[in-house]
């Protein structure tokens, strides 16, 4: 883990030195506690507001050095905006927005968690507390030097000053294991690709076995063994053997029907024969973004104790070309015995998805199934990068996970699934084809997938948007995102636990 858990909790009082961070809302209005440790640095704060014309607009900030009256070095008030607008999910934001106005040469800071309207609830202290976390993240271990002006990762030692210390510490202490499962997601998505092969991912999967979660590791042998025709045609043109990787972990009632969560985990995608442009291909690193997203999320549930039974499930191959690489044309026979004609190499993550689909529903009859994939580039096209597609067979389940998506700032979007749809996939030398033309392409994806799900129910959310970001945003500066890991520990947390 990197150094970003310099954090810890105190009681909300004026700390001897170093930056002191407080909160006001859009009438430059302080809680009573912050304002008694403000004292007569409030006045120095309603002039430098006016010079500066800071408003307390939301995610806004004032800067003051060495502030008269404060024995702080540096005071930063920030703004919340009107408090009344405020949504429970602004606290993890909050805690990013904070962390991110600390220098980094900062060696201490204070962060009052008090707004207008009192202090944070500890649950609110956890969550900004998880923010400021994720904010820290830096992704740096491949460099060497540093350019004259770049501190590097942040040493700053953060308290957060709360009403109840104790209770912060408790809420905090099971949301750290969902920043730890963010910021493991984020690492794997940040490897590069020459590191973070399969035999390689598959390896670190097996690390959560301290935590208490079973993990077996499916090689090639077990793999043809089991039939994983469509699975094993992806991986075949490269020098790094595929594997799948299963970790369970049973929180939950014994014997009760597992969550299955099923993540594509291409450590490298080509295209394969029908290869990609150059620009842009080392993005491609990323396309295993799905399985590490949820071998984070069976991290921060197992850290957590979560009172659930989870299996979390990766497909991991590269997709290369070579002279033993699958061809467009031809004919694979997947697990489930139905063949797959290939049109276009490219479109493999389908082919992934189809084996360890089938795997899981057949061998441990879930509850429900979630796959996650950077599947395909038409999610972009339709959602940006602010949703990510979400293709459901089940209406409570759609309804839950959208309604997660917006507690946790991780939207999903509905898309269709039909018969309409599903026509577009059938082929005239197979069972099925793996594309489904120009239209569409994100709805025939979903669909080839659908093929191998049965009657369980299942979801299957596009991140080819939302796995990776291309601009930093208030909890993430990396390029891996993390995307899914807190979206799914909420949907465990709200619908499935206890
Ligand atoms: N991994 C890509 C999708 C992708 C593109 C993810 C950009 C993230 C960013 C996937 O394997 C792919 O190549 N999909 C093709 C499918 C097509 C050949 C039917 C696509 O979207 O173009
Ligand atoms: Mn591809
Ligand atoms: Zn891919």
């Amino acid at each position: 883990m990197p150094d970003t858990r310099r954090l810890g909790f105190g009681p909300i009082a004026a700390p001897s030195g170093g930056v002191l961070v407080v909160f006001a809302d859009e009438s430059l209005r302080f809680g009573t506690r912050t304002r008694a440790i403000l004292g007569s640095a409030a006045d120095l704060v309603a002039r430098a507001a006016k010079a500066e014309r800071f408003t307390g607009k939301s995610g806004s900030a004032l800067d003051l050095v060495a502030p008269a009256g404060l024995k702080a070095s540096r005071l930063i008030v920030i703004g919340i905006g009107k408090a009344e607008e405020r949504k429970s999910q602004d606290d993890v934001k909050l805690g990013g927005t904070a962390r991110g106005r600390i220098p980094a040469s900062a060696a201490e800071a204070t962060v009052i968690l008090e707004l207008p309207g009192g202090a944070l609830k500890a649950e609110a202290a956890a969550d900004v507390a998880l923010g400021a976390t994720l904010r820290a993240y830096t992704f740096d271990r491949y460099k060497t030097k540093r350019k004259e002006g770049d501190e590097g990762p942040a040493k700053t030692k953060l308290t957060l000053g709360v009403a109840d210390v104790a209770a912060a510490r408790k809420a905090w202490s099971a949301r750290e294991a969902l920043a730890d499962g963010v910021v493991l997601a984020r690492d794997l998505v940040n490897e590069p690709p020459n590191v973070l092969y399969p035999a390689e991912f598959a390896r670190r999967a097996t690390a959560l076995r301290k935590l208490g979660v079973a993990v077996d590791i499916l090689d090639v042998k077990a793999m043809r063994r089991l039939g994983m025709g469509a699975l094993l045609g992806v991986g075949q043109g490269s020098t790094h053997e595929s594997r799948i990787a299963v970790m369970r972990w049973n929180g939950g009632k014994k014997g009760a029907a597992p969550l299955a969560f099923i993540g594509k985990g291409v450590c490298f995608d080509t295209g394969g024969i029908s290869i990609k442009p150059a620009a842009g291909m080392e993005d491609m690193k990323g396309d295993m973004a799905g399985a590490a997203c949820v071998t984070g999320l069976m991290h921060a549930l197992a850290g957590r104790k979560a009172r659930v039974n989870a299996i979390g499930a990766i497909g991991l191959v590269e997709n290369m070309p070579d002279g033993n690489a699958q061809r467009p044309g031809d004919i694979v026979t997947s697990m489930s015995g139905q063949t797959i004609e290939i049109i276009n190499t490219d479109a493999e993550g389908r082919l992934v998805l189809a084996d360890v689909v089938h795997y899981i529903n057949t061998k441990f009859k879930p509850k429900l199934m979630i796959d996650l994939a950077t599947l395909t580039g038409a999610i972009m096209v339709a959602l940006g990068q602010e949703h990510a597609g979400l293709f459901c067979n089940d209406d409570t389940l759609s309804e839950r996970l959208i309604k997660a998506g917006l507690a946790t700032g991780e939207k999903v979007w509905r898309m269709p699934l039909g018969p309409e749809y599903d026509k577009l996939i059938d082929s005239k030398f197979a069972d099925m084809k793996n594309t489904g033309g120009r239209f569409g392409g994100s709805i025939t994806a979903a669909q080839f997938i659908g093929r191998f799900v049965g009657k369980t129910p299942w979801a299957h959310l596009d991140i080819a948007g939302t796995g990776f970001a291309s601009a930093a945003s208030d909890i993430n500066k990396s390029w891996g995102s993390g995307w899914g890991v807190r979206l799914l520990d909420r949907l465990v947390a709200e619908d499935y636990e206890g």
